[in-house]
């Protein structure tokens, strides 16, 4: 078969990202299709859909928290955009995250988290380990302090997932339901994709957002392939019977033994506790381990967590970077730019990625916010300058 199909612009990669590309290129006029076998898959089918951008906070990830807290400021007139579009109720919730410490070791981290939170002027307020478990009453007896954040929300991916869907649909976005196999170039041009059954899709503008498989796709000049890698996540879901509820109000994590654990309570009554971060590769088993830890690591911050029915385990990829950032905007070849790489942060980043792209498909240039996370940053001729 060698169908040849057009539009101004193809996003090869139907999850969050890729969708919210086309959503807003959609928007601004273009003629949009999306390649992806199965659209509305990938990693937001697995996140907990954490919008924590003070709870999240890392040393040396201050750019990044510039464009966390752009996209964090944007969600209420997304979120109720989308449901003005489609009618979804995406489950956006403002109840605040508690991350705690549960010995001397992580209290002296969770005081240098606080520490680095102010110095960024972000709000963040510092409980004692009595005040904690008066806010959730569950928390374990020996919780020895923690801090609050009102501004980190959440969000029910698979209804954000749902409504994008329905979004691009609406705005007349079309679906290529197969992978795509190749990038195709033509004098130094991305002129489209070939998917497995050989159609060819042609288009003025090709955006690469295929989450973590974003780094292996043939036809892409080896220079301009992303550096992006799998990083697996196993996250359980558990139910709240209604006569345990409120099990919790908001979002409350912990670093337990190293690894980070949150507990996410939606307003339906499902518990979300994740996430293992796991390099090995494309692999998506859930194991025993992963969940044993989770478990463990859950019950120490709220006991009456093995009460409750376990019902769902699964594994997903987030799509890591070198330096932990997105990659977006234009690459090295003409017609082709890059929207991918989000790692900890889909979910949060969504709305201004949306944005980012609809910019950069309608003028060539990233917008100010959105610049240091050009993929040119890791272009050989960048990775070998000396700094002056
Ligand atoms: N942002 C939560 C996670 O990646 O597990």
């Amino acid at each position: 078969m060698s169908r040849t199909r057009t539009s101004d612009v193809l996003v090869i990669g139907g999850g969050i990202i890729g969708l919210v590309t086309a959503w807003r290129a959609a928007q601004r006029g273009f003629t949009t299709a999306v390649v992806d076998p199965e659209p509305g898959g990938g990693a937001a089918q697995v996140a907990a859909g954490m919008l924590a951008a003070v709870t999240e906070l890392h040393y040396g990830e201050q750019t990044l928290l510039g464009l966390n807290l752009a996209s964090a400021r944007r969600y209420p007139d997304f979120a109720a955009e989308l449901t003005d579009v489609t009618g979804h109720d995406l489950g956006y919730r403002r109840c605040g995250t508690l991350a705690v410490a549960l010995d001397a070791d992580d209290r002296a981290h969770l005081r240098e988290l606080h520490a680095l939170q102010r110095q960024s002027g972000l709000d963040s307020e510092w409980l004692s380990g009595r005040e904690c478990r008066r806010l959730e009453p569950m928390l374990a007896p020996g919780v020895r302090g923690g801090l609050r954040v009102d501004g980190d929300h959440q969000i029910d991916p698979r209804r954000l997932t749902g409504a994008l869907l329905a979004a691009c649909e609406r705005a007349g976005v079309v679906f290529h339901r197969d992978w795509a196999e190749r990038v195709d170039v033509v004098r130094d041009r991305a002129t489209g994709v070939t998917t497995t059954d050989g159609t060819a899709l042609t288009a003025d503008q090709v955006v690469l957002a295929a989450g973590s498989l974003s780094g292996r796709l043939a036809g892409v000049p080896d220079a301009v392939l992303p550096p992006v890698r799998p990083v697996k996540g196993q996250v359980l879901r558990l139910t709240v019977p209604q006569r345990y509820a409120p099990f919790l109000s908001r979002t409350v994590r912990a670093v337990v033994r190293g690894s980070q654990v949150y507990l996410v309570p939606r307003e339906n009554g499902e518990l979300v506790v994740g996430a293992t971060s796991e390099e090995l590769g494309w692999d998506t088993t859930v194991t025993a381990g992963g969940v044993y830890e989770l478990l463990r690591d859950a019950h120490e911050l709220v006991p009456g967590i093995t009460e409750l029915p376990l019902t769902e385990t699964r594994a997903g990829l987030r799509p890591a970077s070198p330096d932990n950032a997105p990659l977006l905007g234009p690459t090295e070849l003409a017609g082709l730019s890059l929207a991918t790489g989000h790692y900890r942060n889909g979910v949060l980043l969504t709305p201004v990625t949306g944005d980012a792209m609809a910019h950069v498909l309608a003028t060539g240039e990233l917008p100010e916010e959105a610049r240091a996370f050009t993929p040119r940053r890791f272009s050989p001729a960048a990775l070998t300058e000396q700094p002056a």
